[in-house]
């Protein structure tokens, strides 16, 4: 039986799923350098057998599908019913036939032992309900000498395509403080966090890499405000707590906050 916590998680996604489905031009482009550093650090190429945890709308299991081509396969899986039928919906408009789909969870993967190349992970991880059985499990599924790749976002403080909204929203209400091993999209910002739990598991060769990238796309503030408040439960259950008066000032705070951000480049 699935425990009434984790039953709330994948409710958030699954109405997070037609946000993530509605942005999904706008996310492919900005998170295009965690898909490129992932494939590389995977050394993902042609003919290669890959499982996809926690595949969302659809990244990084479309772009990998062209990498390994006819010859090879993806095997896109999540827990979210929603998010596993957008992105078989959005292979299906691309022709790809050489993507699978399980709506599975990490920690309980319906895979022998030794299926895959490789398994990757993107901006994912840090939600897993039981992270340390999830690790185990993708070492489990690969072959020997496999690979696997996990992305997570570092510190907050050096994000703020998160930091300008919740910086603002965490100033004007009060929030119980949060458990640091709560799954949460900074749960591994930490270094050598998830690495250690790689590292317990018996993974060979852990390596932690640090990827500065810069996270871009040709959008308004507005365009921004909206794209973040819709696709993110953490920040829609902290605005549902405002007062509809307050919402006006916070726009106005986070407007200020991010406006550098949306100056135009000569
Ligand atoms: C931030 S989204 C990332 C999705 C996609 N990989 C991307 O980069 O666009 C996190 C995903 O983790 C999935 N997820 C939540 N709990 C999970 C679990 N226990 N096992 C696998 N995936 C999970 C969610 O359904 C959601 O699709």
């Amino acid at each position: 039986m699935i425990p009434e916590k984790q039953n709330k998680a994948l409710d958030a996604w699954q109405i997070s799923a037609r946000y993530w489905d509605k942005y999904r031009v706008l996310i492919a482009q900005m998170f295009a350098p965690l898909t490129s550093g992932l494939v590389e650090e995977a050394r993902i190429g042609t003919g290669q057998e890959v499982l996809d945890i926690g595949g969302g709308s659809g990244e990084p299991s479309l772009t990998i599908s062209s990498i390994v081509g006819p010859t090879g396969s993806v095997m896109y899986t999540d827990p979210v019913a929603g998010m596993a039928e957008t992105a078989r919906a959005e292979a299906g408009r691309r022709g790809l036939t050489n993507i699978y789909f399980r709506q599975c969870s990490a920690d309980d993967l319906p895979f022998a032992d030794g299926t895959f190349d490789v398994a990757v992970s993107r901006l994912s991880a840090m939600f897993f309900v039981d992270p340390v059985t999830a690790v185990r499990e993708a070492l489990r599924v690969l072959r020997e000498d496999g690979y696997v790749s996990f992305v997570v976002w570092g510190p907050k403080e050096a994000n703020p395509f998160f930091s300008t909204v919740t910086d603002v929203i965490d100033r004007c209400v009060e929030f119980p403080p949060q458990d640091p091993d709560a799954p949460d999209a900074f749960r591994f910002a930490v270094p050598g966090k998830l690495a250690g739990i790689l590292e317990n598991a018996d993974a060979k060769n852990v390596i932690e890499r640090q990827l500065n990238f810069q996270i871009k796309a040709a959008i308004s503030f507005e365009q921004f405000w909206q794209l973040r408040t819709e696709m993110s439960e953490t920040l829609r259950q902290k605005m549902a707590g405002l007062a509809p008066a307050q919402l006006p000032t916070i726009e106005q705070a986070v407007a200020n906050a991010a406006r550098r951000y949306f100056e135009r480049e000569q």
